[in-house]
């Protein structure tokens, strides 16, 4: 049987094979300490990952390191340190973070240091040059150095305030750079979004992204910089007075490490196009607009679709170290554990639109969602099972219940929201399931059946169905929460390991009568806030 993602028409028949799954999230910029709006994007990353790997697709997930540009070459000043030993202290954060929410990541390459990268970039570069589409032009603009982005020419702005960014935010840049025409290539990349060929969600970005084009139209962009204002970046191929501006450096590395370079030419493996890129709504214009023109000027395929999360929030304000609003992720992560602070992230806070973080609501969610559902269910079934039926799996009942048919319509819910990107609503499938079976517990009261010898088909029945909703929550939930996944799935040990994520387990009656049932070993213990 075709599984979905190995459906693919080939001429007039249909033919299985797998098509690898790329995944990726943005490069971070390592100029300060990880927050939770990297925590964020990483975990989302990660648990679409985790899902299509559970689905037997054959996934490569990449993240990594922006390390170039103004702004930590002003960072690494301001601690009297070289760029390369700043990045190279800093990335012990970035890696702790990473480690810490458990994302399992393929590859987290590293824009300064990577040689496969320098590589590819400079591949890049000639392929863009011999379509026509670099120059050297010489031009005074506003550069804005916390988002490395060129404003606009001091010819069309003659006062930078019309940005309404803070003074020494913004500089004015006058110099004779490398251009990428990117003009040239508005109406193809206005047709890939417009026809869904690079598909954006949600739906309303990618209208942001085609008015922004409307209005402003593709504008050919600045892409090196003075060597002499700025050495910290990659060489430009064939002027050492110049180096590479970050972000056309930066996002050549979705193809770092997804093709690789022969004759100086860009061969593309298996993994390219991308799946999917997840960025967040504040460099959704680089990678909807400018990501896909250069890839036309290299004469290359385009990503298949990009994910656009929010802004998480803390208390309603913007989290910002100075304003003491900012989120140490990693020190939830310590406190709490990786599925603790994975769970908040991709349930409470909405896949695709703006949250907020308050210590208080992340602690009552990991109190009410994590402990006291997905753990107590999980502790609260298998134990029942032990001592009522000794510890394995009982007979499943002679005729369906509601369980069976509640559980199949989740699945289905869940399916479609990860299919969809909706981390959320799936999440929210889940604890729902969570609640259902918690009530039916409370209903049907096993204990009071246990005490009653003519009820004790109806007790194993019942028994039988509460353990697959656990074992089934537990394959939903895996990829949000790998070690509470992992937990539920050691009390089924007589169930085959590949059967334990995989698509094979995403269904009703798995279970057999007669298998030993494990332990749930500790899974969201307590914490006080
Ligand atoms: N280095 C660039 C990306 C280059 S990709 C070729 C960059 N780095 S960043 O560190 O500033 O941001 C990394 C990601 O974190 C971006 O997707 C950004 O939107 C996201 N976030 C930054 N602050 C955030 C929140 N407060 N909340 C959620 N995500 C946030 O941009």
């Amino acid at each position: 049987m075709c599984k979905p993602w190995q459906f693919v028409l080939l001429g007039a028949s249909a033919t299985c094979y797998p098509t690898p799954v790329t995944i990726t999230t943005s490069i971070l910029y390592p100029s300060g300490t990880p927050h939770l709006g990297h925590a964020l994007e990483l975990v989302q990353a990660d648990v679409l990952a985790r899902y299509q790997r559970g689905l037997g697709a054959s996934v490569y997930f990449q993240t990594g390191l922006d390390e170039h540009g103004l702004k930590i070459a002003r960072k690494a000043e301001e601690q009297g340190l070289r760029p390369r030993d700043y990045v190279a202290q800093q990335l012990q954060l970035f890696t702790a973070l990473v480690e810490g929410l458990a994302v399992s990541a393929d590859r987290f390459i590293r824009t300064s240091a990577d040689q496969d990268h320098a590589q590819m970039v400079e591949a890049f570069w000639n392929a863009c040059l011999a379509s026509g589409d670099l120059e050297q032009r010489t031009y005074a603009a506003w550069y804005d150095v916390k988002q490395e982005e060129f404003l606009g020419l001091v010819a069309d702005h003659p006062d930078a305030v019309v940005f309404g960014l803070p003074s020494e935010q913004i500089e004015r840049i006058e110099e004779t750079n490398w251009f990428f025409r990117a003009s040239r290539y508005e109406q193809q990349v206005v047709r890939a979004l417009e026809s869904g060929e690079l598909k954006v969600y949600p739906d309303h970005r990618a209208k942001e992204l085609l008015q922004f084009v409307r209005e402003k139209g593709l504008q050919d962009v600045s892409i090196s910089r003075s060597r002499e204002r700025l050495s910290w970046g990659l060489p430009v191929p064939g002027d050492d007075t110049q180096v590479l501006y970050v972000w056309f450096d930066a996002l050549i590395n979705y193809l770092s490490g997804t093709a690789s370079v022969g004759g100086g030419r860009i061969v593309v493996s298996e993994r390219w196009p991308a799946t999917l890129h997840i960025v967040g709504k504040d460099i959704a214009r680089f990678h909807g607009l400018l990501w896909p023109a250069m890839l036309l000027s290299a004469g290359l395929p385009l990503p298949k679709a990009l994910m656009v999360h929010g802004h998480v929030r803390s208390g309603g304000v913007a989290m910002s170290k100075s304003l003491g609003t900012g989120v140490d992720p990693l020190a939830f992560t310590q406190q709490y554990g990786s599925d603790g602070v994975r769970w908040f992230l991709t349930s409470a806070i909405p896949t695709l639109d703006d949250g907020d973080f308050t210590a208080e609501r992340f602690h009552e969610v990991y109190v009410s969602e994590c402990a006291n559902g997905l753990g107590n269910l999980a502790h609260r079934v298998v134990s029942m099972t032990k001592r009522y039926v000794g510890g394995v799996v009982p007979q499943p009942p002679s005729s369906g219940h509601a369980e069976r048919a509640v559980t199949l319509e989740h699945l289905s819910g869940y399916t479609a929201a990860m299919g969809a990107y909706r981390l959320d609503t799936a999440a929210e499938r889940i604890m729902s399931l969570v609640r259902f079976a918690n009530q039916r517990i409370d209903e049907y009261q096993p204990w009071v059946m246990a005490k009653d010898e003519h009820r004790t088909e109806e007790l194993h029945g019942f028994l039988y169905e509460l353990l697959e909703i656990v074992r089934i929550v537990g394959v939903m939930a895996a990829p949000f929460v790998p070690s509470y996944g992992l937990r539920v799935a050691e009390a089924f040990p007589g169930v085959l390991g590949e059967d334990r994520q995989g698509s094979a387990a995403l269904r009703w009656g798995v279970l057999e009568a007669g298998m030993p049932l494990g332990e749930v070993g500790v899974t969201f213990g307590r914490v006080e806030l």
